[in-house]
């Protein structure tokens, strides 16, 4: 039987997996393969200090250009898996060519959801998912004197947060009532329009996009369903993603919400494992199959799936993790709550002055956490959350009571 192990999706989370599987001592054949033709990178940068121009480009990548050829890692860029056999161990790439595997992990992450009403083809309609993508909307910046974006999630309020500080006018138009409203409920999602309107956003909720005007076959703005017209030189569209799976369903795994993997990533096949963006991995902590798309998911779960492909006893269970930053707002964030699922929020420090920690209580718990502009406290946020024991919300909001008791 072929020897080598294979990873399809050389990003964050398959570059990881590589790293891992020889640094466990795997020294078989390792092919990593990705159809961008850029080495593995990491994208927060690109919505955040190397869109803002703060970063250079060197500072994205996940390792030096060397490390590939040093650790034997048989790196395939601008190579594109088009299927997989299962039955005979091979998968399939556009270039005809076949490679067998041993193990083969799926790392081939998310795509950004196309924005389906008229005009969204046209120039100037932007999304943000690869390099080239950050440098397209950087350099619209540098000519729009308006822009629009749909969409009130992290890529949006991401990249309204640089086009401000690049001077650039910014309309907001979301579906829902607030920002972020299904992540973080809308107590906290409230702080984040507070934010965004504090630093001069023209935020629309509520609203529906219903065509992309322009002329030339280049967009000048946003027709809302209500007849209304926002003026744009630049449209970014930031309305979500969905997971790569369509190799894996191809291939008769069992797909629902990405690759359905257990505690070890493990998918339907014993021979396929799943990581990053693209799994709907089982999490023993939670009890249920969770599907993150977070970096620190895409760096710390394929070290479990590497680890797992060689047999040993590993299973992620690390509590959800993620930051944004956003103007002068950093925040880290841990737990994981469903949308509307939780009794309460507690707030403890000053929302108004934005240093604060939030905690979404259900059934007495705390379910997550979230420190913003505050440091060194998510370890302690993770372990109350882990710990799983009842709170005293009164004493949880009093800055006097240490932390950690409740951990
Ligand atoms: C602009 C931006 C900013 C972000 N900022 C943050 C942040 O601040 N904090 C945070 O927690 N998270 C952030 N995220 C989310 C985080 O980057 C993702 O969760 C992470 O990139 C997932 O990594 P991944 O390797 O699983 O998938 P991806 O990064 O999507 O990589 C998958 C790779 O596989 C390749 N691929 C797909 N199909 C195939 C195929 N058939 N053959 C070959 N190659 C294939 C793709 O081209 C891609 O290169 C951000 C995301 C974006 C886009
Ligand atoms: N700091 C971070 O963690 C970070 C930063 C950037 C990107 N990301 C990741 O990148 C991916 C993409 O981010 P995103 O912001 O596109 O997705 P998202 O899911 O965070 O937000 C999408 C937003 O678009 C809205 N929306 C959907 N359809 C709409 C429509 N037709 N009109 C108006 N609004 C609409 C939704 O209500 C939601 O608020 C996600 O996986 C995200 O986790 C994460």
């Amino acid at each position: 039987m072929n020897a080598a192990y294979v990873i399809a999706g050389a990003s964050l989370a398959g570059a990881k997996a590589a790293e891992t599987l020889r640094e466990e001592g795997f020294g078989g054949p390792l092919v990593l393969i990705g159809e961008e033709t850029e080495r593995p990178y990491e994208r927060p940068p690109l919505s955040k200090d190397y869109l803002l121009g703060k970063a250079e480009r060197e500072t994205i990548y996940v390792h030096p250009q060397p490390w590939y050829a040093e650790h034997d890692v048989d790196l395939r860029l601008g190579a594109r898996v088009t299927g997989i056999d299962p039955a005979a161990h091979e998968v399939r790439l556009a270039d005809g060519s076949r490679i067998g595997y041993a193990r083969l992990l799926l790392a081939t992450g998310s795509s950004p959801r196309r924005l389906p009403i008229p005009g969204a083809e046209a120039d100037g309609v932007l999304y943000l998912r690869r390099v080239a993508d950050s440098d397209q909307i950087k350099a619209a910046f540098q000519t729009a004197s308006r822009v629009a974006v749909i969409g009130a999630g992290w890529i949006g309020l991401e990249t309204a947060a640089a086009a401000r500080a690049a001077g650039v006018e910014v309309t907001i138009l979301e579906a829902a009532e607030l920002p972020l409203l299904r992540v973080l409920g809308r107590e906290v999602a409230q702080v984040f329009a507070d934010l965004h309107r504090d630093h001069g956003v023209d935020l629309r909720f509520g609203v529906q996009v219903a065509e992309i005007t322009g002329s030339g076959g280049q967009a000048d703005g946003v027709r809302l369903a209500d007849g209304s017209h926002v003026r744009a030189d630049a449209v970014i569209v930031g309305i979500g993603i969905t997971p790569n799976s369509q190799l894996a369903e191809a291939a008769g795994l069992e797909v629902g919400n990405g690759i359905v993997t257990d505690a070890r990533l493990r998918s339907s096949d014993p021979d396929i494992y799943a990581t990053g963006d693209v799994a709907n991995a089982y999490h023993p902590g939670l009890g249920r199959h969770i599907r993150v798309e977070h970096w620190a998911n895409a760096l710390h779960q394929p070290q479990a799936a590497a680890r797992a492909m060689l047999g040993q006893n590993a299973v992620y269970d690390r509590v959800p993790y993620f930051y944004t930053d956003q103007y002068d707002l950093g925040m880290e964030y841990a737990g994981y709550v469903e949308p509307g699922g939780y009794d309460q929020v507690v707030f403890r420090g000053d929302v108004g002055r934005r240093v604060f920690i939030a905690f979404w209580l259900g059934g007495g718990r705390v379910l997550a956490g979230m420190n913003v502009n505050l440091w060194n406290v998510n370890e302690v946020i993770q372990a109350i959350v882990r710990s799983g024991r009842t709170v005293d919300p009164g004493r949880l909001a009093d800055p006097d009571v240490p932390l950690e008791e409740f951990g």
